[in-house]
């Protein structure tokens, strides 16, 4: 996605080889028309598969998960991180392992939201190694739905995640893939 990748040049920080910050429009302040033009994006590579709700992890899949379900008029569930749970009535939970944080969570979504009749379009706002990815996969499975499709804002290609999801099979649409981010420079893979 063109509008995407220069917004990135632009304005995406490069951190060290691995990390690529976005805090000016994606991770902390919002671009509302960008995100419209990638709800727009994901909602036309994922036309036409009966998708019945989008699901995504909070904080910033929310924006690009919200967009795309106007668009494909479907709700759009967040899953919702907790340091610890103590209630664990009607959720489905998962635990993640954030490596640019150095921390686990838990990752829940109440039963109520989400059963066996749904068809998943899961959205995110990165994909790197795929922990995120898999937890949410986990929650998915949890409820009996199946997975329509699998959005990303933006890949990290070098990292293992996408390579991981494509050997399981599953239909992953990355709307900016990143090749390295060695240098200090942003290399897009096409
Ligand atoms: P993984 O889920 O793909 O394995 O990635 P990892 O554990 O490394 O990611 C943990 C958090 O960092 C996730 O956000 C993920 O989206 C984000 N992340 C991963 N790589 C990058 C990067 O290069 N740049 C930026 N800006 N973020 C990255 P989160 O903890 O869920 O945070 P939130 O922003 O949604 O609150
Ligand atoms: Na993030
Ligand atoms: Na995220």
């Amino acid at each position: 996605m063109e509008a995407l990748k220069q917004k990135i040049r632009e304005q995406g920080l490069v951190l060290s080889d691995q990390v690529l910050k976005v805090d000016a429009f994606l991770n902390h302040q919002i671009d509302p028309r960008l995100m419209q033009q990638i709800g727009h994006e994901f909602a036309e590579r994922f036309a036409g598969l009966g998708i019945t709700k989008i699901v995504t992890i909070e904080a910033s899949g929310i924006a690009p998960a919200v967009m795309a379900g106007l668009e494909l008029g479907v709700p759009v569930i967040f899953a919702r991180k907790y340091q610890s749970l103590t209630l664990k009535d009607n959720l489905y939970i998962s635990s993640v392992f954030s490596f640019t944080k150095q921390t686990e969570s838990t990752l829940a979504i109440s039963a109520k939201h989400l059963g066996a009749d749904d068809h998943v379009l899961m959205i995110d706002d990165f994909l790197a190694n795929g922990h995120a990815a898999r937890a949410l996969i986990d929650l998915i499975g949890q409820s009996g739905a199946s997975i329509a499709g699998i959005g990303v804002v933006i890949e990290k290609s070098f990292q293992r995640g996408r390579a991981e999801l494509d050997a399981q099979g599953y239909r992953v649409e990355s709307l900016a893939r990143i090749a390295s981010l060695d240098d200090g420079q942003v290399r897009f893979l096409d």
